[in-house]
């Protein structure tokens, strides 16, 4: 805690936001140790996920997080991640969420819903920066991989510790489909496959393609 916090705010706790295609999710982090402190709060996504409905949602859990005593500073930045192509805040795709969202700019959207700096990026590039300073690719050199299985596949590839933005690796071509749509956790549940047949023969089909097309470290 620097010596201007006030009391009861921690300087070293920061809020992040993980808007899904099924679920919008949000946290306190531990920004030293990426921890989460508490309790993550979730609310469904909105159907059809406008951006103006969804920054609804966001608001509210930003709301909710900033009401509890280990709150962050009120003017702390918000970390946003979206699961779409994002390039200087603006969303360039939407493979799960309402097709208005291409070339919204989640960014300044968010930044004037909540009143607050925001940091927007993609979901799994957040999840491959956290993984890359956090936890099991700190420190390691070469290519480091993340692959997130919800609704689609998203992926991250950090080199030396340096993100390379945007990979969109759920959407390789295998076997002549779009490789989310065979291998995601929602083809799993709308499929019914059982755990087994999902990672012996979809997963393992997807990782073994993109293994042989990047060789990662990790
Ligand atoms: C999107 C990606 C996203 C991934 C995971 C894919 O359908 O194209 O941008 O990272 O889903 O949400």
């Amino acid at each position: 805690m620097s010596s201007g916090t006030p009391q009861g705010v921690v300087s070293q706790y920061g809020i992040g936001i993980d808007i899904g295609g099924t679920g919008t999710k949000g946290g306190i982090v531990d920004l030293t140790t990426g921890q989460l402190v508490g309790e993550r709060f979730r609310i469904p996504t909105p159907q059809p996920a406008t951006p103006q409905a969804v920054a609804g949602v966001v608001r509210q859990i930003v709301d909710e997080l900033q009401s509890r005593p280990e709150a962050p500073a009120p003017d702390s930045h918000v970390g946003i991640v979206f699961p779409a192509i994002i390039k200087n805040g603006v969303a360039l795709s939407a493979a799960n969420v309402d097709k208005s969202w291409i070339n919204t700019d989640v960014d300044a959207l968010m930044t004037e819903t909540l009143g607050r700096e925001v940091e927007a990026l993609n979901d799994a590039d957040g999840a491959g920066l956290a993984e890359a300073h956090y936890g099991a690719g700190r420190g390691k050199e070469g290519l480091v991989m993340v692959i997130t299985l919800g609704t689609g596949i998203g992926s991250a590839m950090i080199l030396n510790g340096q993100l390379v933005p945007n990979a969109e690796l759920g959407h390789l071509e295998i076997d002549g489909h779009d490789a989310e749509t065979r291998a995601s956790a929602a083809a799993r549940e709308r499929e019914q496959l059982p755990w087994k047949k999902w990672a012996t023969k979809r997963l393992q089909r997807y990782f073994s393609h993109v293994e042989f097309l990047f060789s990662p470290s990790l």
